[in-house]
Parts: C-alpha cells; structure tokens; sequence
C-alpha cells in the first residue's frame, strides 16, 4: 500500500499521509514521497490549493519515526533533520497554498509539517505538540524556528520546553491553529476553502504566499517593498484585466492563472 494518497479535483488537490498503523509517522521513505508530491505538484500551474491530511481517525502524523531514529548515527540524523528541511522548503516554495487540516495527533513532526503549510485547520479532536525533548532530542525539521515565529518564541519556548501536548481549543486560543471543527467536518471545511482559494486569481494567490512567508523574516521596509514590486507585477497579468472588469460588469471573474 502507498505512504502517500494524491487525489485529485480539477484544481485542488488532497495529499494524505496514510501509515495509520503507525500513526502516519514520518520515515524517510513518506519524507521522500511528500516531497517528490509537492515538487510534481509544483511543476503544474493548474494546482491552486492542496489539503494535507492523515489516514485514519487517529492522527495527522504522530512524529517522525521513533523506531527508524533510535539507532541513528549523528551524520544519519543530520540527513534525516535534512530530508525533512527539504520537504519544508519545497512546502513553502510551492506556487499553491496547502491548508493542514490536522485530524488528530500532529505530534514532533507532525506539528512541524503542519508548521510548514500556510494554515492549521484542526478537528476538535487534534492533539499538537512538540514532545521530542521527552525522547532526548530536540525538534529537527524546524519545529521550533516556524513554532516561536507561528505563537511567539516564549509560547514556543513552553511548548518545546515541556513537551506538553495542547487540545485543539488551547491551541486555538494562541494561534497555532485557525480554526476548530468538529471532526466529522474537518475535510469537507477544509476542502470548502480550498476550493474557494481556487476561484481567486492564482499568480495574487501565490504572491500573498511569498510576500507573508518572505516578509516575515524581513525588516518591515523589505517586506513592504516586496508586496510592492508584487502588486506591480501583477499588473501585467491577465487576471488582473480579468478581475477588475468583472468588478465593473458586476459578474463573477473567471481566472486563468496568466
Ligand atoms: N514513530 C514511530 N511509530 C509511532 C510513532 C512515531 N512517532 N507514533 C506512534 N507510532 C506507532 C506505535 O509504535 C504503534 O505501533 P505498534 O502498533 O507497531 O506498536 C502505533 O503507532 C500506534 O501507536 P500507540 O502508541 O499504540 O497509540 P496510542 O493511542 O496508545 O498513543 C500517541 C498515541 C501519539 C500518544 C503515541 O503513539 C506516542 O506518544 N507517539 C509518539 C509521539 C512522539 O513522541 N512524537 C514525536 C517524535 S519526534
């Protein structure tokens, strides 16, 4: 059976973890594959918006893998620490946006992949935390540089600190997640607003990306200069054309990602 679901609906796509026997944990083999996922998904512009979501009841991902990590070498650490990097950066590269509708525990890894994606949407059921400093380690996949800059480093600090796990309404609370569903609804929720990200103008989508993403580790003025040089850029797009004549025929604008 595949590490990974790729399903598929005109332009939105659901990407599901499915180890459900193991909690959807992330061995290098799934790394691999959401990787290699993400970048043939990224090579095609007709994709505007992907769901990730876990098999089972039970779980987003609970971690990365234990098992495979307890005999692991530092140099094989640091390639593990490394694939998981990748996949974060070819994550946040990605021209769509992807939504982690987080269906039960999102644990280590698993908080640090929905980390990755641009927003949370979690069952009440969700389960998120970053419990590695109870393994003997730390997170590794960038668990707490996108944490402290998601809820702040002293909530960020706690959370890894401790390794306590937090409930969907607390992690609701302090921003961590958008929004909580119930769980029977988490799909059919987060696919809705994947599905309405994609009636919108795909090139503004994909510079709403990079100029939060981008700006955030920039000084303000860098970052107000990069959403300029975006709005003017998109200027030269059809869609843009497209858009504010629909606006003044009063009817719905229809776009093409040009
Ligand atoms: N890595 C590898 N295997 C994992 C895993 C992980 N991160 N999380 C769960 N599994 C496996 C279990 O070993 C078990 O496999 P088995 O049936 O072959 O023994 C299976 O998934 C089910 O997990 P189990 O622990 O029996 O479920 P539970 O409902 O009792 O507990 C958790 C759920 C999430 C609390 C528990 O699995 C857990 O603490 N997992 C590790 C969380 C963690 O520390 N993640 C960070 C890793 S960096």
């Amino acid at each position: 059976m595949s590490n990974l679901i790729v399903e598929r609906d005109l332009h939105v796509v659901r990407i599901t973890v499915n180890r459900p026997d193991k909690l959807n944990a992330l061995n290098g083999e799934v790394l691999r594959a959401l990787g290699d996922a993400i970048a043939g998904l990224d090579q095609d512009p007709t994709v505007r918006a992907v769901v990730l979501t876990g098999a089972g009841d039970k779980a987003f991902v609970a971690g990365a893998d234990i098992a495979a990590m307890a005999q692991m070498t530092p140099v094989e650490a640091r390639a593990f620490a490394d694939l998981g990097h990748r996949l974060g950066a070819l994550i946040e590269g990605a021209h769509f946006p992807l939504i982690a509708a987080v269906n039960g525990f999102a644990l280590g890894g698993g908080c640090e992949l929905a980390l990755c994606c641009d927003f949370i949407y979690a069952s009440d059921r969700a389960k998120l935390g970053q419990p590695e400093v109870g393994l003997g380690i730390l997170p590794g996949f960038g668990g707490t540089q996108r944490l402290a800059r998601r809820i702040g480093p002293a909530r960020a600090r706690e959370l890894c600190m401790t390794g306590d796990l937090l409930g969907a309404q607390d992690a609701l609370r302090i921003g961590l997640v958008n929004v909580v569903v119930p769980h029977a609804d988490l799909l059919a929720k987060s696919t809705e607003v994947a599905k309405r990200i994609a009636t919108r103008a795909p090139l503004a989508v994909t510079a709403v990306k990079r100029a939060i993403l981008r700006g955030a580790d920039a000084p303000l003025a860098t970052g107000n200069e990069l959403e300029a040089a975006s709005f003017a850029s998109l200027f030269g797009s059809q869609d843009q054309r497209e858009g504010m004549r629909a606006f003044v025929e009063k009817r719905e604008a229809t776009f093409e990602g040009r």
